[in-house]
């Protein structure tokens, strides 16, 4: 049974990636931070089918006895500080989750178990203000944020173990991805919750930031099968992970409220409060090299994911009306 570490494992993408490894049959070991407010939510569906182990990235012993007790055969790093906008108000914090986190865990790797193959989440925030429009793997990085810097450290860390230490490190550098597990900070979550809320009577207003910034938005599902290829080539690379199309803020939230029946201008407001300092205007890649080499493609579209999110947010709240 092959065994995969997860970072992060808490998270959308993490509880995403162990319900696809369980399937393949693997044995999913997630690494979890001590805190008295984790929430398991996500992983409650499989919490007797995956062991979680207590480490944290800022620990660089209890990150080599992790490696050294369950000898991974891969890795997946998804531990980060990743709302990019905190990372203004604690950017050192940010660095030494986002971006030493990931040195510490590959110096592990390389010392108690350097045959594992290693998956860091890179992100398209790295591209930050664009140097081409679609960006690909050769597009230069330009991060806007203390979280984009972050993670370009983390991407090139990863390049470096490769190259230096021969290691199969792969790095996938991800665009948005949301789904019904997604946090209600995150612009689609919080449009799809707001909705909800106005349909069933619950909210009259929804207060945004920038409704004309754009992005490329995928099915979170989708984009774990494509890290999971990475790690089965002949060879490690670095792959643009996204869909090729871009949508802005204010056409998710007009596809969302239609679906609803109802018209987003009667209740969005735009408020400076959720404007960023320094914005990502657009954000579009070119999935090229996962489709050629990994044969990825995505198997949800825009507006199914819309749907599903919006159909998510309304039976939660209405659960949770009726049990109060
Ligand atoms: N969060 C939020 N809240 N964003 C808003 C709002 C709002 O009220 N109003 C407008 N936006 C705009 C933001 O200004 C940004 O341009 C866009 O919506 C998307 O914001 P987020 O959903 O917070 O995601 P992100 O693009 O900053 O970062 C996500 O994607 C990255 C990959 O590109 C995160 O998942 C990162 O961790 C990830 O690396």
């Amino acid at each position: 049974m092959p065994v995969a570490l997860i970072t992060g494992i808490t998270g959308q993408d993490g509880s995403y990636l162990a319900d696809f490894l369980l399937a393949k049959g693997y044995r999913v070991v997630g690494m979890v931070r001590r805190s008295s407010t984790l929430t398991f939510s996500r992983l409650a569906h499989i919490q007797d089918e995956i062991e979680l182990v207590q480490g944290d990235l800022h620990d660089q012993g209890s990150v080599v006895s992790i490696i050294e007790r369950y000898r991974p055969d891969e890795v997946y790093n998804f531990a980060a500080q990743s709302f990019v906008p905190m990372s203004w108000n604690q950017p050192v914090l940010t660095g030494d989750a986002t971006a030493l986190g990931v040195a510490r865990l590959l110096e592990a790797i390389r010392l108690a178990c350097p045959e594992a193959r290693f998956y860091q989440s890179s992100s398209s925030e790295m591209f930050g203000k664009a140097r081409e429009v679609p960006q690909s793997e050769e597009t230069p990085f330009y991060p806007r944020t203390p979280y984009g810097v972050a993670k370009v450290y983390g991407h090139w860390i990863t390049v470096n173990y490769r190259e230096k230490h021969d290691m199969f490190a792969c790095s996938g550098i991800l665009y948005n991805h949301e789904s019904p597990r997604r946090g209600l900070e995150f612009v689609t979550r919080k449009i799809t919750r707001g909705a909800a809320s106005i349909k069933l009577g619950l909210a009259d207003e929804l207060r945004l930031g920038n409704l004309e910034a754009r992005r490329d938005w995928g099915f979170a599902g989708d984009y774990v099968r494509a890290m999971w290829l990475m790690l089965q080539q002949d060879a490690p690379n670095d792959y643009v992970i996204c869909t090729g199309q871009t949508h802005s803020v204010r056409d998710f939230c007009q596809a969302a409220f239609d679906y609803l029946g109802l018209d987003y201008r009667d209740y969005v407001v735009q408020d400076q409060r959720f404007y960023r300092p320094a914005e990502v205007n657009l954000l579009v890649g070119d999935p090229q090299r996962a489709r050629e080499n990994l044969g990825w493609e995505t198997e949800v579209s825009f507006e199914e994911l819309v749907q599903m999110m919006v159909n998510n947010d309304l039976e939660l709240l209405e659960r949770k009306t009726a049990s109060e």
